[in-house]
């Protein structure tokens, strides 16, 4: 595995003016609601903290942490929850944020679960989403960037538990060429 200038796939700075745009967006359909953003840890933990601090409005802050029940159950698309939310979101304006999509079933799982909690509405902002890689529908209001199939890491999202603090996203590659 080796990481080299050449493999930036989105410079900071692209990054940068996404989540702006992203936030602009955000703050006028959301303008006169209580906003809660509930970031998906630990890969949106980098997201979050830029786009939050762009978004005109009074907000809060949750966490959530998942992790999938292990690879042969993957396809289940069973989750289990390492950390819930802080605080009971019934009757609020939720947006969950999260750093890549991939197959869908993390957010399809989560999804399911926050809506039984009866939130007042309940929408996705997703930095990356990986072009028909999707087993699941997830519909995405706020999408950064569609990429395709690789394997990306850098600004929260990690190889081995390494790389979240890359301030680009970087492919990822192989001797056995682009994952
Ligand atoms: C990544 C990402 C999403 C999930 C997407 O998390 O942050 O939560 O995978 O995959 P899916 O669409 O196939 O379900 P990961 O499990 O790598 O954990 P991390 O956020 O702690 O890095």
């Amino acid at each position: 595995m080796s990481l080299s200038k050449n493999s930036v796939l989105l410079s900071e700075k692209e990054i940068q003016e996404k989540v702006c745009e992203l936030a602009g967006t955000i703050s006028a359909d959301y303008e006169g609601r209580e906003l809660l953003l509930i970031a998906v840890m630990k890969g949106a933990l980098v997201f979050v903290a830029d786009l939050m601090r762009k978004i005109k409005l009074p907000l809060e802050l949750d966490f959530m942490a998942v992790s999938s029940y292990g690879s042969t159950t993957k396809t289940s698309g069973v989750v289990r929850i390492l950390k819930d939310l802080d605080a009971n979101i019934e009757g609020k304006h939720v947006l969950v944020v999260e750093d890549i999509i991939d197959t869908g079933l993390t957010l399809n799982y989560l999804l399911r679960n926050l809506k039984s909690r009866q939130p007042a509405s309940l929408e996705i902002c997703a930095l990356m989403c990986k072009e028909k890689k999707q087993k699941v529908p997830v519909s995405v209001k706020y999408l950064g960037f569609t990429i395709p199939d690789i394997f990306v890491v850098g600004y929260g999202l990690d190889f081995g538990q390494r790389y979240r603090n890359l301030s680009d996203i970087l492919i990822v590659e192989s001797e056995f060429g682009l994952q």
